[in-house]
């Protein structure tokens, strides 16, 4: 049996933190999450079965098998699950930069979950394809699905919370390095777990901000929603930065600052940061050329990408 299919998947941004798994196997997040789909950014993954062994290609380079463990485990569990006998070719490509805390693992793995589950022939609703994402990699389990996405930590899967609609929201990605990042979310979670003397501190507070920052979003304060989601991405950096993971460079900070100024002057914009040197700014979308005008100009950042709420992960093709 040979198949083949696209998919398309977005990153998320996580306005409530997943940082810290839950011990023992199987990669569940530590604390519930709460995101926002982006449209805009996008990787595009074909899966075909029909090779001896599974083999993965980013961005036109073949990745190592190290590299690739996490894909190979994904597409194991799917050969599995369909009884497929050959093993599958990935051929993935971002159209931003990879592996810097901008959730390429995010849209890599809900890419290609979706693709290996339809090109193996199995009829997997959502749900399940989000479960299957959430093994390689929690965050990818919200990229299935579109808007604003919540992971709860008592369940396998992600869930929808609400539609774009429910906030009109902006997102200014400020890129500040092309680079790859030094330490990867996994070994930065590890680490923070392990060595931080504020990690039982984040643990607790994690799931309290959660839980108002939803109902912020139920009820569509944009203003608290704001401040919540810099008050958890804050508390996120300072519980790994006390373990000696520090995922910001100089213009991090530049743009952080850049973000409370203009808070100051009384436009409402809020800052995000993920497990990376990017800063990723929330505004109203009235305010968003002016923001973005102000956040180009801010030292070290080298461009600014325009995001808006957008739709889950999709199939392109299959055959
Ligand atoms: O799922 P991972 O391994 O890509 O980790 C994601 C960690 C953060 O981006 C920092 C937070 C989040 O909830 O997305």
């Amino acid at each position: 049996m040979s198949g083949q299919a696209v998919a398309v998947a977005h990153p998320n941004v996580a306005l409530s933190k997943y940082w810290g798994k839950k011990p023992g196997q199987g990669n569940f997040p530590a604390v519930p999450s709460l995101s926002v789909t982006l449209a805009g950014l996008q990787t595009r993954t074909r899966v075909r079965w029909g090779a001896a062994a599974h083999r993965v290609v980013l961005g036109g380079r073949e990745l190592e098998p190290a590299e690739s463990a996490r894909a190979r485990a994904l597409l194991d569990r799917v050969r599995d699950a369909s009884g497929q006998q050959q093993h599958a070719e990935v051929e993935s490509k971002n159209d931003f930069p990879t592996s810097s805390g901008l959730a390429s693992s995010a849209s890599g793995f809900a890419a290609l979950a979706l693709a290996a589950v339809r090109s193996a022939g199995l009829d997997w609703d959502a749900s399940k394809v989000s479960d299957l994402a959430r093994s390689a990699s929690a965050s990818a389990a919200r990229s299935v699905f579109g808007g604003f996405v919540e992971l709860p930590v008592d369940e396998a899967s992600a869930r929808p919370l609400a539609p774009v609609s429910r906030l009109p929201l902006v997102v200014l990605v400020c890129v500040t390095t092309e680079a790859p990042k030094a330490v990867g979310s996994t070994d930065g979670m590890r680490v923070t777990m392990e060595r931080s003397p504020y990690a039982k501190a984040w643990l607790e507070q994690a799931p309290r901000m959660h839980e108002q920052l939803r109902e912020a979003l139920l009820a569509g304060d944009f203003a608290r929603v704001g401040e919540l989601s810099e008050a958890s991405a804050l508390a996120m950096h300072a519980s790994a930065i006390a373990a000696g993971i520090v995922y910001w460079n100089g213009a991090t900070i530049a743009a952080l600052a850049a973000v409370r100024q203009m808070r100051a002057a009384g436009t409402p914009a809020y800052a995000t940061i993920d497990a990376g040197p990017h800063v990723k700014v929330l505004v109203h979308p009235g305010d968003a050329a002016r923001a973005r005008e102000t956040m180009k100009s801010v030292p070290g950042v080298s461009r600014v990408l325009e995001a808006r709420p957008g739709d889950g992960a999709r199939l392109e093709a299959s055959s």
